[in-house]
């Protein structure tokens, strides 16, 4: 009893020590919008960063500056960011615990979304999209080093990235692994897979 209580202490010690990472200067700021808990704002489509991978995260605000992937806010929000700052925050918001909504949207009545997330389409031809998921994660809850997770994002804004990527206005160097999957996607189906996504419950990868 007493063992276990000492470790019970211990744990909550060590929990709390890295809880309190200070939050940078800037998170002020960015809570406007990503929320004080780094949830994001599914009303307004803002997306949430809590737990995201850090490499993910810094390179987003990398390509905000460089104008690889363009959103007025977000550029004049990265601009005045170095390399350094770009770290903390990533390291700040990858460190914030993904917490479950009050509620989710409901998940479409169809299976579109849901089998092109678990299952992908059309394996073995020359248009092959691959599951989501296998790159996303199971549940779409992300994958390290540089996944995002999916679950639970605002669906506006997951269709608005699919569809940034059609149009060229996201235009990331991983290989261009997700510009070659989006363009393979039709309407419909970025509409039906940003829902599914938007419906599942976000929690971090392995939770
Ligand atoms: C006025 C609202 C607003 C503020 C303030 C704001 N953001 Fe954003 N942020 C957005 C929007 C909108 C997007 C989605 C942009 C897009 O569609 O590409 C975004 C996207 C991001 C992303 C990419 C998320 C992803 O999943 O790819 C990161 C990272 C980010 N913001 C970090 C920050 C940081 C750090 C700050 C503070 C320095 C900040 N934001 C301040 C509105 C804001
Ligand atoms: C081969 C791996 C791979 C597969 C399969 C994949 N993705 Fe991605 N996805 C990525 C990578 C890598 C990124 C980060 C891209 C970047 O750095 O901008 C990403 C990012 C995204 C984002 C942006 C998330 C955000 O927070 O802004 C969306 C939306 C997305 N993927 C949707 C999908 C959908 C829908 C599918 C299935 C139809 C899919 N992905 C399949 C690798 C993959």
């Amino acid at each position: 009893m007493r063992n276990s209580g000492v470790l019970a202490v211990v744990a909550i010690l060590a929990g709390i020590g890295v809880a309190q990472a200070a939050p940078p200067p800037q998170a002020a700021q960015c809570a406007g919008c990503h929320g004080h808990n780094g949830m994001g704002n599914p009303a307004a489509g803002f997306p949430a960063l809590a737990g995201q991978p850090v490499k993910y995260l810094e390179q987003q605000l990398y390509a905000f500056k460089h104008g690889t992937r363009r959103n007025g806010m977000m550029s004049s929000f990265a601009g005045g960011l170095n390399a350094s700052e770009r770290k903390a925050i990533a390291e700040y918001y990858h460190g914030l615990p993904v917490v479950a909504p009050a509620s989710l949207p409901a998940a479409p009545k169809d299976n579109v979304g849901e089998t092109l997330a678990i299952h992908g389409v059309g394996a073995g031809t020359d248009h092959a999209i691959p599951a989501c998921d296998s790159c996303h994660g199971a549940g779409g809850r992300g994958m390290e080093p540089e996944f995002p997770r999916l679950a639970g994002q605002p669906a506006n804004y997951l269709e608005a990235q699919l569809l940034a990527w059609q149009k060229g206005a996201r235009n990331e160097s991983n290989l261009h692994l997700m510009q070659k999957i989006a363009d393979m996607l039709s309407p419909s189906q970025i509409k039906a897979v940003a829902a599914y996504f938007a419906a599942q419950p976000p929690a971090a990868p392995g939770q």
